[in-house]
């Protein structure tokens, strides 16, 4: 979704300004724009559809004058396509006043109609043209632009981040947010606005995330935060955790092989702190209330795409563990459908970025109807984390690929760290049970690593003789399930072919009617150390395709024998507990999903259509 960086301080503007837009690529965007309150006093506006590369060519041949304000933005079209009109900043009525957006202004249309009867013209399709308008008006009334944009984000509805500037008052910005992100960096003489920490992490590492409705003012040595009644609010300052290189390709081919590469990593660090003693301690959970983890009666996990494939896997672990039963549910479906929530239920909301939209209202819902609410989330001061009552962050680092790898396994983490302490607290684990476990998920990322080593080669192999696959399925049973799914869904958005995940027993109830000679099938084989595990029916069910010319492609635990006779291919994964194989499991499939997209020729990191982080519903 959009990007957006707001500068006060030294004659450096373009460079932040660029510098930050080039790290928020990430969010996914199709125009880019910047607006510089110029040392001559004057101010310039340049904006181009398309990459922000093409921003930069265009700045190059048609150079503007440096400042020390401005602001930068990077757009996701939603109201009005990506154009060089659409694109921001956009300006009010004179042209002296500037101003950015990210989100959706619900109720535009009735502002426009107003402001066309008052004579308004406008340039542009977009919902932020009006917002833009709106305020320059209220800065002609009032001569003040905290209380210009005050004014108005008190007459909007929906979604917003909006920063503004104006030509009358060098060395302000103001910034303003409701449902959407916007965190401020805090430097020497110079401070930064950003809709999250890498818009600025290469000039600071001091942040305070800003709340709810409230409204910030930065000057080169001053921050004010307010609520959108004016009163000031109390702000929390924290380090942001990583630095600029981490944000970084730092020499892999893509983000995302980078992310794969730190997937032990970020497995290793989510345990980190979190156990003492090989007992779990998740001091986290505390501000749901003393009583809150032997109170529940039920949990309900909302997340979307591969955030709520983890939570599916976090099911199979909570109640295992825990015996309370847990459902898992869409977040854009589940707030819609009239749930059934009570002060017993806790809702544990999952997202990478914490400001996926869907999922943000879905906390809200949750929160209004009288349940707990806890985060599992991977971005510090991120929205999603500051409207639950509690949060277990995720220390996977900053993903940056639209596709989700290493905060995925993170995720898977977490929850199964929440499922351990909610077994000790509940007393449904031993102490005995939960150092096995405990081992079980330390013993992950070395596994993890060894499938890193040994197999990259030969999955990147595998994906360069299918670059003309049209369709491929994959089964999995139980905890194999999810990652079915998972690998489906990295295929569909890195690949862009059809994938399909199925539970493996539910081949026979039609899904098998799509197998014909040559149908690529991946099949998740679960352990056959397992008594209790459902090998069996799953070699079955790979004679079951094979039988119908599937071109069978297992993923197996070393060693077993069993799908051999049966597969084309093997790929090889290091002996885990049933709970624990999914972690190894999917790895090859994220592997297999990034080689095939580039084996295509395809942007492995920021695939069409999609964005990063999702903050319109
Ligand atoms: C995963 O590869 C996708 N990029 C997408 O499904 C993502 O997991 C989903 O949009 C949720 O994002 P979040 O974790 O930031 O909430």
């Amino acid at each position: 979704m959009c990007g957006i960086v707001g500068y006060v301080g030294d004659n450096k503007s373009l460079e932040v300004l660029l510098g930050g837009l080039k790290r928020l690529e990430y969010r996914g965007y199709d125009s880019a724009g910047v607006a510089v309150i110029g040392a001559d006093g004057t101010m310039d506006t340049r904006k181009r559809a398309g990459k922000l590369q093409v921003l930069v060519d265009d700045l190059d041949m048609r150079p503007m004058a440096n400042g020390a304000t401005g602001i930068g933005h990077t757009r996701w079209a939603t109201h009005g396509g990506p154009t060089d009109r659409n694109a921001h900043p956009h300006l009010g009525d004179d042209g002296k006043l500037a101003l950015i957006h990210n989100g959706i202004i619900e109720n535009f249309s009735e502002l426009k109609n107003e402001l066309v009867e008052s004579g308004a013209t406008f340039t542009s399709e977009t919902d932020t043209e009006v917002a833009a308008i709106l305020v320059g008006r209220e800065y002609a009334a009032t001569g003040d632009l905290t209380e210009a944009l005050r004014r108005v984000v008190q007459r909007l509805e929906g979604a917003f981040t909006l920063l503004v500037m104006h030509v009358d008052q060098p060395g302000v910005v103001v910034g303003a947010r409701r449902n959407s992100p916007l965190v401020i960096g805090l430097g020497d003489g110079e401070n930064f606005l950003g809709s999250d920490v890498a818009a600025f992490v290469e000039f600071t590492r001091r942040a305070v995330a800003i709340g709810q409705d409230q409204i910030v003012t930065i000057r080169p040595d001053s921050v004010v935060v307010t609520d959108f009644d004016g009163n000031s609010v109390e702000t929390d300052e924290f380090e942001i955790a990583w630095d600029a290189s981490a944000s970084e390709k730092g020499g892999w081919s893509s983000f995302m092989a980078k992310e794969i590469s730190e997937e032990p990593e970020a497995v290793a660090k989510t345990i980190l702190g979190r156990v003492h003693d090989g007992l779990v301690d998740l001091k986290e959970l505390e501000p749901l209330g003393p009583d809150a983890l032997t109170d529940i009666d039920r949990i309900v996990v909302i997340a979307c795409g591969t955030a709520a494939y983890a939570g599916m896997l976090g099911k199979y672990a909570i109640e295992q563990w825990s015996r309370i039963p847990v459902d898992v549910e869409l977040s854009h479906e589940f707030r819609y459908r009239n749930p059934i929530l009570t002060p017993r239920t806790l809702v544990i909301s999952i997202s990478q970025s914490g400001e996926t939209m869907d999922t943000l209202m879905a906390v809200k819902f949750a929160k209004e109807s009288g349940a707990k609410v806890l985060s599992v989330c991977n971005t510090q001061g991120a929205t999603i984390p500051r409207e639950s009552d509690a949060v277990v962050y995720t220390h996977a680092g900053p993903e940056v690929a639209v596709a989700s790898t290493k905060a995925f396994v993170a995720q898977v983490t977490a929850l199964y760290l929440i499922g351990l302490e909610l077994g000790k607290v509940r007393g449904t684990l031993s102490d005995d049970e939960i150092r096995h476990n405990v081992a079980e998920l330390q013993a992950v990322p070395d596994k993890i690593s060894e499938i890193l080593t040994v197999s990259q080669a030969e999955i990147g192999q595998l994906a360069h003789w299918m670059t003309d696959t049209q369709s491929v399925l994959f089964l999995g049973r139980n905890v194999g399930y999810p990652v079915a799914l998972e690998g489906a869904l990295k295929l569909k958005e890195l690949a862009y072919i059809h994938a399909e995940g199925f539970a493996a027993g539910e081949l026979k109830h039609g899904p098998i009617a799509l197998i014909e000679p040559g149908q690529v099938v991946f099949v998740i084989v679960p352990s056959p150390r397992d008594p209790d595990s459902l090998h069996p029916k799953v070699v079955s069910n790979i004679q079951e395709i094979r039988a119908r010319g599937a071109r069978v492609i297992a993923i197996a635990e070393k060693g077993d024998a069993s799908v051999l006779p049966f597969a084309d291919e093997v790929i090889p994964i290091p002996l885990a507990g049933s709970l624990f194989e999914p972690f190894l499991a999917v790895v090859p499939l994220h592997i297999f999903g990034m080689e095939l997209s580039a084996a295509k020729g395809l942007d492995v990191d920021q695939p069409r259509n999609l964005a990063k982080s999702v903050t319109v519903e």
